[in-house]
């Protein structure tokens, strides 16, 4: 249980809040770099702040407020330059720095005054990596964009899945650090999901958290495991602030403000062995539906099972009626975790897991306990493994509502065949 006041201080995010002040020193994925492929300008809100999104015709990407600096016209409707962003009222021309770079009836007007420095509107750094578009909202100098280890790994089919969720975001990332709503939310429901009571699935019977310096690892040991499980040696990652890593893919949890969430995830399969070297030209993005035709939340799918738990807590959780169990070692750690390193930002320290050595940046490695991860596989070894076997014989089941197009694209990726589809080997 949290009194409001701490409750408040780890679900605010905006400019000027504790919260969003630590949050704001951190690289935060924003979108699919190709949610830009066609539609080159977007708008996006995130921690708080109404944003427009683009990729300019030299193919630079920018991220500016939304409001034009002359008279406030909406620039989500502007349109893109060989350099920057322009407004679509009056023409005023924006670089990604913020700076305006033409006025052109003033600029004919009064040439005097071109090249005049105006105020900037607000604007903030973009990096693309492995298909994602990570902002930094946050004082200069920016620290390093980290380049996780699976980032560079290669022969992988990539894609980045979204969904919006009306929820907070920090009651989304405590389930990163919860191993035992796995037995019930994704085992045991699932299986009455399907209409079967088959009993019931292994029970955790220990876990542990350790801290490393990019966020915990959580490890398990369910019935029938042994401390030789590699769920138990390495574990799972929360990953500082808002992300959740687990060997093959990546999952944030990004404010859009106080009561909304995005969820960006990241999915890597290696394609089989016989078909590298294997180069991906783009990495498809896609938007995941959460609600299904009868107006309930989409339950068949691991991570929307995981939405129908965040939502179902409210907007923003109420964490001074909770009651906390012997489950619940994670959720306080990460709760602590917070506490500190928002005051440590505000002592002006950098928090956790924040990178000033370009060298470190280059390549950071993360534990994982996945035995699939970064290791190829034959054709038919990969079409045995129960993990790509699934991916590739029923519906992509992590996220529902997967275009053909994708779905198309995967299968050629690994060497499916429609038959092999259809009939499983
Ligand atoms: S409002 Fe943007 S140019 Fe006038
Ligand atoms: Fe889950």
């Amino acid at each position: 249980m949290l009194s409001e006041e701490k409750n408040r201080l780890l679900t605010r995010v905006g400019p000027g809040e504790p919260m969003g002040d630590y949050l704001r020193r951190y690289w935060i994925p924003v979108a699919g770099a190709s949610e830009l492929d066609e539609t080159r300008v977007k708008p996006i809100r995130i921690l708080g702040e109404d944003l427009a999104l683009y990729r300019d015709l030299s193919g630079k990407f920018g991220l500016v407020e939304r409001n034009c600096l002359h008279r406030r016209a909406d620039l989500s409707y502007g349109f893109v330059e060989k350099t920057g962003l322009r407004c679509n009222y009056h023409g005023w021309l924006f670089d990604a720095d913020g700076s305006c770079i033409e006025r052109p009836y003033d600029d004919l007007a009064h040439p005097q005054t071109q090249g005049q420095k105006l105020p900037c509107i607000k604007a903030y750094p973009v990096r693309e990596l492995a298909g994602l578009l990570f902002a930094y909202m946050g004082p200069q100098p920016a620290p390093e964009l980290p380049v996780y280890e699976p980032f560079t790994w290669k022969n992988g089919f990539n894609q980045v899945v979204t969904a919006d969720i009306p929820c907070n975001w920090f009651q989304c990332q405590e389930n990163s650090c919860d191993p035992v709503h796995f037995e019930w939310m994704h085992d045991n429901w699932s299986v009455r999901l399907q209409g079967k009571d088959a009993g019931y699935s292994a029970k955790h019977l220990r876990v542990s958290f350790d801290e490393f310096e990019h966020g915990f690892t959580y490890k398990r040991i369910r019935e029938g495991s042994s401390e030789s499980d590699p769920l138990w040696q390495v574990g799972r990652v929360t990953l500082w602030p808002m992300g959740f890593y687990l060997g093959q893919h990546f999952e944030w949890r990004v404010p859009v403000d106080d009561e909304n969430t995005l969820s960006i995830s990241w999915f890597h399969v290696r394609v089989p062995k016989e078909r590298q070297p294997y180069v991906q030209n783009s990495v498809p993005s896609w938007k995941s539906p959460i609600v299904g035709p009868d107006g309930r939340w989409i339950s068949t799918h691991v991570i929307n099972q995981d939405i129908i738990a965040w939502v179902g807590q409210g907007k923003i959780s109420d964490r001074s009626k909770e009651y906390l169990g012997a489950s619940d070692r994670g959720i306080t750690l990460i709760r602590k975790r917070f506490f500190d390193d928002m005051e440590a930002v505000a002592a002006g320290a950098d928090p956790k897991g924040t990178i000033r050595d370009p060298e470190v940046a280059k390549c950071v490695p993360l534990p994982t306990g996945d035995s699939n991860a970064n290791r190829s596989y034959t054709q038919e070894e990969f079409m045995r493994n129960s993990y790509f076997k699934a991916r590739v014989t029923e519906d992509f089941r992590w996220h529902a509502g997967q275009p053909k197009e994708v779905r198309k694209a995967f299968l050629e990726a690994v060497g499916a065949t429609e038959q092999i589809v259809k009939e499983g080997l």
